[in-house]
């Protein structure tokens, strides 16, 4: 059996569906949305619901010997893990935003509000600018509104919620998307069906 760690949610259900397509269907996890393991045994497959944000833990540990998690993740914590695919859908980006109106002169320090406090530090070393980094765990939007940081780094999809907010994009990070990922020793001794499970996967993104 190959065990796969799904991301929980929205993000889950398409990924679900590339899998049934891609012919490791499992008709269960449809039927019941309080069960968090399924088997498909016919095809070989085990699928846990997992936190998108734990799937990679998941992975990396060798619970699950693959699993889907988004780029923004993997970015973050930079699991050991080996990233086999680009799955093409989860499509957003990493972004800097801030008050329309915010102007930065680039001489104090600059407050960053953000969940992705990794990829926030990486960035501004990269620039070589002194941050103050404020972790928060959600609605990081209201941070700026508030005047809790000058700018937030988060994820944008459609752009509403900026939008709604009176916020902008300043600068895009990085393009995210959701990637198949796979346990490095899992990736050893089970090579020939996780390739065949990443083949299947990439001719139906292919089709899309
Ligand atoms: C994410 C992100 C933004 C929003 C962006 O939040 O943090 O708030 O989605 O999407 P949009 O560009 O389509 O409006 P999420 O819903 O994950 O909740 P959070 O507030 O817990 O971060």
């Amino acid at each position: 059996m190959i065990n796969i760690a799904l991301p929980k949610g929205r993000l889950g259900e398409k990924v679900y569906a590339m899998f049934e397509l891609a012919g490791y269907a499992c008709p269960s996890i449809k039927e019941n949305n309080r069960k968090l393991v399924f088997d498909a045994e016919d095809v070989g497959v085990r699928y846990f619901w997992v936190k998108p944000s734990d799937v990679s833990i998941y992975v990396e540990r060798g619970a699950a010997d693959i699993g889907v998690a988004g780029k923004d993740i993997l970015m973050e914590y930079e699991p050991d893990v080996y990233e086999l695919l680009d799955l093409g859908v989860g499509k957003c980006r990493m972004a800097v935003a801030a008050k329309r109106d915010f102007f930065d002169d680039g001489r104090r320090t600059l407050k960053v509000a953000t969940k992705f406090e990794n990829i926030a530090k990486k960035y501004y070393a990269t620039l070589g600018r002194d941050i103050d980094l404020i972790h928060l765990n959600g609605s990081i939007e209201l941070a700026p509104i508030l005047s809790l940081s000058d700018v937030i780094v988060d994820i944008v999809e459609t752009g509403t919620t900026l939008r709604e907010n009176d916020l902008e994009v300043f600068e895009t990070i990085a393009d995210i998307s959701a990637r198949l990922i796979a346990n490095k020793a899992s990736f050893k001794f089970k090579t020939e069906k996780i390739e065949e499970i990443a083949r299947a996967i990439k001719a139906v993104r292919d089709n899309d």
